[in-house]
């Protein structure tokens, strides 16, 4: 059993972390975080953390290598601290596009990235909707590996209730996830038929696969970037007569024009979580509703502090 409980933020995502202190009922510890005029990052924790289960709050979101490098520098001097054990909490798992080697002499950079926190001195990870569920065992460390799911799942059924609906996938690869969705919907799915021919927005989609005419589609993906995946298969949804069109993803990255793509997109709506904050102007999109995950990352780390099963949340 370890005795104190300890909630610890970097920068990456402040106001998640303040959501999730409020619904824990901890307090967010005292640290100073800030980079040298030499661009060198620093940190220091003002807390006595020695003896304490610390739970580390950083997404390695955008600026991503700082917001990486912060986390490893606040694991490094929480084990210099004593800490009893580090759990760090990555909401969104920077880097996990990059989970294979399909191009000759390319890094495996989510597994690199699995290796340097681990070597910071991290006891656990804690995240939300990976990429690629094989990045979980990138780690020698134990990974809880939280799904939003049920948080869209209550959300639709509770604002689309009468309306009929097909979960689509915007391809092959994300159709286990948006399955998942449609079960829980109690609908039918669709999938993009996408073949890929370069980097981010250079894809082609085909064909979509399965009945979309006079439905509301809901395009189920983990990460929308700069919305080019998601828009072409909009686009072909609206040629297949789809009546709605929203889109659900986990994490809202909204690289480049991604925001001002969404608003000239036949896209109704788009639906994220916040493991990414949102910020600048992408707050003032109309078509953007952020959905909070802040409470199931509460209960978890206060599950995990206990030593209780986490299953629970995957109900
Ligand atoms: C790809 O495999 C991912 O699941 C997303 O579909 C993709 O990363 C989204 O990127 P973008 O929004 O730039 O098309």
């Amino acid at each position: 059993m370890f005795s104190k409980l300890k909630l610890i933020t970097g920068n990456a995502n402040r106001p998640l972390a303040e959501e999730v202190a409020r619904f824990a009922g901890i307090p967010l510890g005292d640290i100073d975080l800030f980079k040298f005029s030499n661009d060198e990052s620093f940190v220091k924790i003002n807390d006595n953390v020695r003896g304490a289960d610390v739970f580390v709050i950083q997404p390695t979101c955008y600026p991503v290598n700082d917001s990486l490098m912060d986390l490893l520098i606040i694991i490094d001097a929480l084990k210099r601290a004593s800490a009893q054990r580090i759990n760090c909490v990555i909401p969104y798992y920077g880097y996990a596009r990059s989970d294979k080697k399909d191009q000759p002499r390319v890094p495996i950079t989510a597994k690199l990235v699995a290796d340097l926190i681990t070597t910071a001195g991290a006891d656990r990870v804690i995240t939300v909707d990976l990429h690629a569920d094989q990045i979980q065992g990138f780690f020698t460390i134990p990974v809880d590996h939280l799904f939003s799911t049920p948080i869209f799942t209550r959300y639709f059924k509770s604002n689309l209730e009468n309306e009929d609906i097909v979960v689509v996938s915007p391809d092959s690869g994300g159709a286990a996830r948006a399955r998942t969705l449609a079960k829980r919907l109690n609908c039918s799915l669709a999938i993009g038929d996408k073949r890929r021919s370069g980097n981010n927005d250079q894809t082609e989609l085909l064909n979509i696969i399965g009945d979309v005419a006079g439905k509301t589609a809901i395009l189920f993906d983990d990460i929308i970037d700069t919305g080019g995946s998601l828009i072409k298969v909009a686009k072909a949804l609206e040629t297949q007569g789809a009546s709605k069109i929203y889109a659900a993803c986990v994490h809202g990255v909204l690289s480049g024009s991604a925001c001002k793509n969404i608003e000239n997109s036949p896209i109704e709506k788009l639906f994220i979580t916040n493991t990414i904050p949102l910020t600048g102007d992408k707050k003032l999109s109309t078509k953007i509703v952020q959905l909070s995950i802040a409470e199931m990352l509460a209960i978890a780390i206060k599950k995990i502090h206990i030593e209780e099963s986490i299953s629970i949340l995957f109900r």
